[in-house]
């Protein structure tokens, strides 16, 4: 599908972003395992949390829709032991998440698993999750000499171990976490700066006795089946990020976005908008099991460019796209570095971002490991694409808002992986 974005002369309204993608699939995977029914509303209807329901049901757990506004389901826990072998290969479609988390759990399941993805996801890296998993004693077998999807799983017996993460990558941490649930003995996972924690936090609410000392994480498996928990998950962040930049860039703005998730280890968009100059309030923050929301709101603001680069990196890597269509606008130097992890992403968003941007007339420089954008850029419409990446396409469709003219976006219908709404919200802020 192609999109096609006109600029606005205001936008003005509330947005409620779709619930948190990082904590959909957590939640969906650990009340799998639990002994019980559990509730989760304001799921995630993105195509990614898609893929980890439909694997965990192949798997043998029962869960059904409960309403569709908000997206709500009941989950009936099978406990630690009562996952069966699915009767075909698994697939985690376009969703490293689904992949690398349910590899954690695939890996100690007595039975044999065959979990495969989209072309992208059959493209990113994977040896990084079955080197520690070897290291517990799972048995993972894949492509290109055990680093790439198809992965097979022939699960058994898991030992803990000690860990330091060779990246910090909260995919990579819950996956070892979630073995180390089944494992014999303690595990102790050393992470090299500090990734979303939304694992951490939920398997405690659910009892699990894990124990948090800066960077260092330790878990000895419990004797208790994991409680189920009933959740109504936060509005995402890196959803709401879409929202805060055009709010901040667009000449005559004022948005609010309700209901957000404001973790501490997410908080890096709103970091760095701050110190570009960006007129954000955080209000009304209150708690739902364990993690905290709150109201933003966000008003036309002068940005300045700035430098993001070391622990600030993982706490805001998806959003870098739409910081990135800030940065273009903003007076001054931008540079983004020590961010490599971008070029593994669903796209190389590196080399992606670039080459989009600068056909809507951003004047800007690939990296290695990130990119300089020369901020002032005046951008004007023009066709460009997304990769089937979905954050491309809404940070696209963001730069669309305040260029001047037509942009047309290729394959706009990625959006549908973490945010299916995305473009109906874009006509209603321009509508109000
Ligand atoms: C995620 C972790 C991040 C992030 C991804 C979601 C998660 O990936 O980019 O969109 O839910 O754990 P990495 O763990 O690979 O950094």
């Amino acid at each position: 599908m192609i999109k096609k974005i006109s600029p606005c002369s205001t936008l003005r309204g509330e947005i409620t972003p779709p619930g948190d993608k990082s904590i959909s699939h957590r939640a969906i995977l650990l009340n799998s395992i639990a002994q019980g029914r559990a509730r989760l509303s304001n799921l995630c209807p993105g195509a990614d949390c898609g893929s980890t329901l439909t694997c965990l049901k192949a798997l043998g757990v029962s869960i059904k829709q409960a309403s569709s506004a908000p997206p709500t389901i009941e989950i009936d826990g099978v406990g630690k032991k009562g996952l069966r072998e699915a009767e075909d290969v698994l697939n985690a479609g376009n969703s490293a998440t689904t992949m690398r988390l349910l590899t954690g759990l695939l890996a100690a399941q007595p039975f044999l698993s065959i979990i495969t993805g989209d072309n992208s996801l059959r493209s990113r890296p994977m040896g990084r999750l079955i080197s520690p998993l070897h290291l517990m004693g799972a048995k993972i077998w894949g492509r290109g000499e055990d680093s790439l999807a198809p992965l097979a799983i022939k699960g058994g017996e898991l030992h803990g171990i000690t860990y330091p993460l060779p990246v910090p990558s909260a995919q990579l941490k819950s996956a070892i976490l979630i073995a180390a649930l089944f494992a014999e003995g303690e595990t102790i996972i050393q992470e090299p700066s500090k990734s979303r924690d939304h694992t951490e936090r939920l398997l405690q609410t659910m009892g699990v006795p894990l124990k948090v000392n800066g960077v260092t994480i330790s878990l000895t498996p419990p004797i208790t089946p994991l409680n189920p928990v009933d959740l109504h998950i936060p509005g995402d962040i890196s959803s709401a990020a879409y929202w805060l930049v055009i709010g901040a860039i667009h000449p005559d703005a004022k948005i609010r976005v309700k209901d957000t998730g404001v973790n501490s280890t997410r908080m890096g968009v709103i970091e760095v908008l701050l110190k570009m100059g960006a007129k954000i309030k955080i209000e009304n923050q209150r708690w739902a099991r364990g993690e905290p929301l709150a109201d933003l709101s966000i008003e036309s603001s002068e940005l300045a460019g700035i430098e993001i680069s070391g622990e600030l990196i993982p706490q805001l890597i998806d959003e870098i796209p739409v910081i990135a269509v800030a940065a273009c606008v903003a007076r001054g130097v931008t540079i983004i570095k020590e961010a490599a992890e971008l070029r593994v992403k669903e796209t190389d968003r590196i080399s992606n971002l670039v080459k989009e941007l600068s056909k809507l007339g951003a004047t800007m420089k690939e990296m290695p490991d990130g990119m300089v954008i020369y901020g002032g850029a005046k951008l004007h419409g023009a066709k460009c694409s997304s990769h089937s990446d979905h954050r491309l396409a809404m940070a696209l469709g963001v730069a669309g808002l305040i260029a001047e003219g037509e942009t047309l976006v290729e394959d706009a219908e990625a959006v549908g992986f973490s945010y299916p709404a995305f473009w109906q919200d874009v006509e209603r802020i321009k509508a109000n």
